[in-house]
């Protein structure tokens, strides 16, 4: 597809996702399609973004795809603008990109963790996160609304045990993001919320070695793990005019693996 093939479409609410050119970042992102929203996919996957654009040919006119890493600075002044010129200005922001790193299927505990990689998780899972809500805020506040959910999980909620440290106190960091957020702009219409998936099928949960996911899936008291749909399902509500009283939650998505 060449830029004179595209469809420029106006909408009051355009979507940017980050990390959804695969996983739960790519079930949010159906489920908001479906909803009717424009969506930017931003993937710093450039091989996953052109599978995610080719598996939906009918979803062009109300789709963008940016390749970025959303930790740079500088790209998000390229999401915004692309944003900008496909659909308008920005009403939803959804932080889902993240990453678990594993050596041989399992984390690298705390006294042995290097810097380098503590760095790039806190970049990648967080910063990442408040540049995105930094670089939304003042197209959400000129609309007087605007919809911000960062992708937690059940880690941030209790403490990591699959994933290492790092992993741990970004999905933490997110919901006090979340928070501060809704404190400082829910007077301009904005929500922000997070949303902490438990066990949810992706590749990123495919890392762990076989026994730890059946481990996991035989305590869920639903009897299954989570789909991405599950995740967008939530978030495309958590996205709507319905959800304007729910701001600076945080929602379990689980299956009951952890009630708080
Ligand atoms: N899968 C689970 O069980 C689970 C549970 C709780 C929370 N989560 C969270 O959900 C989110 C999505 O996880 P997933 O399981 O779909 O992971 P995944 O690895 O399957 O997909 C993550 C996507 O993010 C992209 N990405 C990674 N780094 C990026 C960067 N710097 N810039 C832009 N894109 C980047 C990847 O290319 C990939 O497409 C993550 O934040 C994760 O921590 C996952």
């Amino acid at each position: 597809m060449t830029d004179s093939d595209e469809f420029i479409v106006r909408s009051e609410r355009p979507a940017i996702v980050t990390g959804a050119a695969r996983g739960i970042g790519a079930g949010i992102a159906d489920a908001l399609l479906a909803a009717g929203h424009p969506v930017v996919v931003v993937d710093i996957n450039t091989d996953a973004l052109a599978e995610f654009r080719a598996a939906r040919p009918k979803l062009a006119e109300r789709l963008a795809i940016v390749a970025a890493d959303v930790s740079d600075e500088a790209a998000w002044e390229t999401i915004l603008q692309e944003t900008q010129r496909r659909f308008g200005p920005v009403a939803v922001l959804v932080n889902n990109a993240g990453i678990s790193p594993k050596h041989n299927g399992l984390r690298r505990e705390t006294d042995g963790m290097p810097l380098e990689e503590w760095n790039r998780v806190i970049a990648v899972n967080l910063t990442s996160a408040f540049l995105g809500v930094r670089a939304v805020l003042p197209a959400m506040r000129a609309q007087g609304w605007g919809r911000i959910v960062n992708v937690s999980s059940q880690a941030g909620r209790q403490g990591a045990r699959i994933a290492g440290v790092h992993y741990g106190v970004t999905k933490s960091a997110l919901l006090g993001l979340a928070m501060t957020v809704a404190y400082e702009y829910g007077a301009d219409g904005i929500t922000a919320n997070s949303v902490t998936p438990g066990r949810v099928e992706t590749d990123m949960a495919a890392q762990a070695p076989d026994e730890v996911n059946a481990r996991l899936a035989a305590a869920i008291p639903v009897g299954r793990v989570g789909q991405p749909a599950d995740i967008g399902a939530t978030i495309s509500f958590l996205a709507g005019d319905s959800a304007s009283f729910i701001t600076g939650a945080t929602i379990d998505v689980n299956g009951g693996s952890f009630m708080g």
